[in-house]
């Protein structure tokens, strides 16, 4: 598939069937993270594929407890009627974690520290892009209780969780999503 196909035709899947991902597929999104740029080619990130129903489970569990928490604190209907279905619908969820340390010449510049993270998401893009080039479904999703999905997931304590793929095939085509006019976004200087 064409780059720009790709860069415009993934969407998120927020309702998966429960089909497998073909192992040689799951290898290639993996891999397609670890060619993400990263700062100082320190490849930051860790990779924890979750397959397990019983893990899915609990981290689904922990996610609605935190939307009802958001919930009340923030009055926000949509938290209330979120599912996390996909969750455990979803046959991968590939956990994207990397240690703060690892950010660079970023730790000498105040108010950054950011490199480890930012290269973590390029990673998650890439996977999200390749994933789609394979005509495999994904869902950026990071609406979880972080210290809570750690424990869950056995990561340790000093690596950050980053964001979380979610990778199956999509039970209904997922909705297009309208883009901001390039001209609202852009300033030429
Ligand atoms: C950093 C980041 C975090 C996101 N977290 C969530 C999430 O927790 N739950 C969710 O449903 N979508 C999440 N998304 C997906 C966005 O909602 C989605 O990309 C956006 O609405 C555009 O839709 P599209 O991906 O179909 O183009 C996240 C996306 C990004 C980039």
């Amino acid at each position: 598939m064409d780059l720009f196909t790709a860069l415009k035709e993934r969407r998120s899947c927020r309702n998966y069937t429960g089909k497998e991902i073909e192992p040689d597929k799951l290898e290639k999104i993996l891999e397609a993270g670890g060619w993400a740029p990263s700062v100082m080619n320190l490849q930051p990130w860790r990779f924890y594929v979750i397959k397990s129903h019983s893990l899915k489970a609990r981290l689904k569990h922990s996610c609605e407890s935190l939307a009802q928490e958001i919930f009340v604190a923030s009055g926000w209907k949509w938290v209330s009627k979120y599912k996390f279905d996909f969750l455990v619908e979803a046959p991968v969820l590939i956990a994207v974690a990397a240690s703060p340390k690892d950010t660079g010449a970023d730790q000498f510049i105040p108010g950054r520290g950011t490199g480890y993270a930012c290269s973590c998401c390029a990673a998650v893009q890439n996977m999200l892009l390749a994933a789609h080039a394979l005509g495999v479904d994904t869902l950026w999703f990071t609406l979880y209780d972080t210290p809570r999905a750690k424990e869950i997931l056995g990561i340790p304590g000093e690596l950050d969780l980053v964001s979380i793929v979610v990778a199956g095939y999509c039970a209904e085509p997922p909705k297009n999503v309208p883009r901001k006019p390039l001209a609202e976004l852009t300033v030429t200087l």
